[in-house]
């Protein structure tokens, strides 16, 4: 099968200092991908390279059988097809959920509205919050606006799903719900690129963990290897307060989870 994604040799500066330092990385379609390493490693650069938020100076990056650096690449047509959502969710206050979703699908895709409109209310339906279609951003709790946002994101069909850190931000009982339709997309065979620091759910949810270290990867491994005998020095170092992790069986869910 051919990989839907692939860095090699990927190099991102800012200024002198080289932040992403010969990145190889393949990414096949279906395969969920959870990105560990210590702050300013280069994680959120890495996924922002993808999707074209930073620019890169040299390597390759392989997309769907394109070469997204070559120069011409039309950016906002391949972020149509890569989603990214954040921890700050950005929905536009001033407009009601499902205007907030329809907005990519109708005005940036041109799609019918009404075709559109169904697969919103499903999508929000299977986030649990088609109730809340008419509201606005202000009545929903943080963790109900990070769903919208992955919904929104959802909703212009992307081939990969991109999720920095999208429950850094919340309160602690609002985390489950969201790691919850992450878990759900990795069961239905998105492609799923995912920074966290919920080290109990990167291990449920990876098929491989990648663990980077000031701009490298140094570990690519199935999450029972990584989380029990990472091989480097410096992810034994990353993991050692997250020893609990090691023990979970592999079919942990979510909602099972006593997230710390
Ligand atoms: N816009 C920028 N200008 C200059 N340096 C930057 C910029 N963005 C990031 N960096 C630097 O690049 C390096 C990688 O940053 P990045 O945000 O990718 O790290 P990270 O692994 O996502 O960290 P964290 O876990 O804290 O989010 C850091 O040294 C950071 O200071
Ligand atoms: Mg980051």
């Amino acid at each position: 099968m051919s990989a839907l994604i692939e860095f090699k040799g990927f190099n991102k500066f800012f200024g002198e200092q080289q932040v992403l330092n010969g990145i190889d990385l393949k990414v096949q379609p279906g395969e969920v991908i959870v990105i560990l390493g210590p702050s300013g490693c280069g994680k959120s650069t890495l996924l922002r390279c993808l999707n074209g938020l930073e620019v890169a100076h040299g390597g390759s990056l392989n997309f769907a059988g394109r070469e997204l650096l070559d120069k011409g690449t039309d950016w906002r047509e391949v972020r149509q097809q890569i989603g990214m959502v954040f921890q700050s969710y950005h929905l536009f206050p001033h407009m009601s959920v499902l205007d907030n979703v329809l907005l990519g699908p109708v005005k940036v895709q041109k799609r019918d509205r009404r075709e559109a409109r169904a697969q919103a209310e499903a999508l929000l339906e299977r986030v649990g919050l088609l109730d809340k279609r008419d509201a606005f951003p202000r009545q929903l709790s943080g963790g109900q606006q990070q769903r919208i946002a992955i919904v929104r994101s959802l909703c212009m069909n992307p081939k990969v799903m991109l999720f920095d850190e999208v429950t850094a931000a919340l309160d602690p009982e609002m985390v489950k719900e969201v790691l919850e339709v992450i878990q759900g997309l990795a069961r239905e065979g998105m492609t799923l690129l995912i920074v966290t620091h919920e080290m109990a759910f990167a291990r449920a949810v990876a098929d491989r963990i990648v663990f980077m270290d000031a701009g490298r990867i140094l570990e690519q491994h199935p999450p029972e290897i990584f989380f029990t005998n990472p091989q480097t020095a410096r992810a034994q170092q990353f993991l050692e307060k997250f020893s609990f992790v090691a023990a979970l069986p592999k079919t942990t869910q979510i909602k099972e989870l006593e997230l710390p």
